[in-house]
């Protein structure tokens, strides 16, 4: 168990609220939320998953699953990242469910990031940068990212939850998040990068290992 992820985790328990439909995002620090949400006694309408391995775990704590089809927009997203800057923006896809966190992060009002202390960083761009991409223009898409300044590697064998592959970047110091977000996704064959600055984060929770937590503001 690491105490800096169920820390920030348990801390997002105060923003849910009985009754609603709550986004859920994947990874180790959603899945502490998940178990914490089950434990909590909190009572929702349903959660809509970010991928499928939340899907089954939110099941598995008695939580319904809902189809982001039918629910309208949401009030709460909450979800981990693989880095977060001071203006909240973030490196998502760690898990490769990039592009379903991104569409789940769009529709909801409130976006709240749940992190480790490791996580908080100066410039994006030191976690290699996940970016999804249909599987038969892996090798054009990589070529175009080597002309962005970066190195692609293929995630051998990884197909997520869209049957599409990921590509991590090395090597880009991120300084323009939202512009180079912009610029990656327009490549065609991309799908998402896992830049989250257009939609970023509204809070960050951040655990720290004795188990207190920093709550910040974008800004
Ligand atoms: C999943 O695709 C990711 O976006 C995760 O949110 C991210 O990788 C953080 O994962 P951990 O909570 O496991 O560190």
């Amino acid at each position: 168990m690491n105490t800096a992820k169920v820390a920030a985790a348990k801390a997002a328990l105060n923003h849910v609220i009985d009754g609603s439909i709550l986004g859920v995002g994947s990874g180790s620090t959603a899945d502490c939320f998940v178990d914490a949400l089950g434990a909590s006694g909190i009572k929702l309408q349903g959660a809509v998953a970010s991928s499928v391995a939340t899907e089954m775990r939110l099941k598995s704590v008695g939580i319904e699953v809902l189809d982001l089809n039918s629910t309208g927009p949401l009030d709460l997203y909450i979800d981990g990242a693989d880095e977060a800057n001071a203006q909240l923006e973030l490196i998502k896809g760690g898990g490769g469910s990039l592009t379903r966190e991104k569409i789940v992060a769009g529709a909801s009002n409130q976006f709240i990031c749940i992190a480790d202390n490791t996580k908080r960083v100066e410039t994006l761009g030191t976690f290699p940068l996940p970016i999804e991409v249909i599987p038969m223009a892996r090798s054009f898409v990589a070529r175009e990212l080597v002309k962005l300044g970066c190195d692609p590697e293929y995630r051998e064998g990884a197909i997520n939850d869209n049957n599409n592959v990921i590509l991590d970047c090395h090597g880009f110091e991120i300084n323009e998040p939202k512009a180079l977000e912009q610029t990656i996704n327009a490549i065609p064959g991309v799908v998402t990068v896992g830049i989250f600055a257009l939609r970023s984060a509204d809070l960050l929770i951040i655990g720290h290992d004795d188990g207190s937590v920093d709550v910040d503001n974008a800004g």
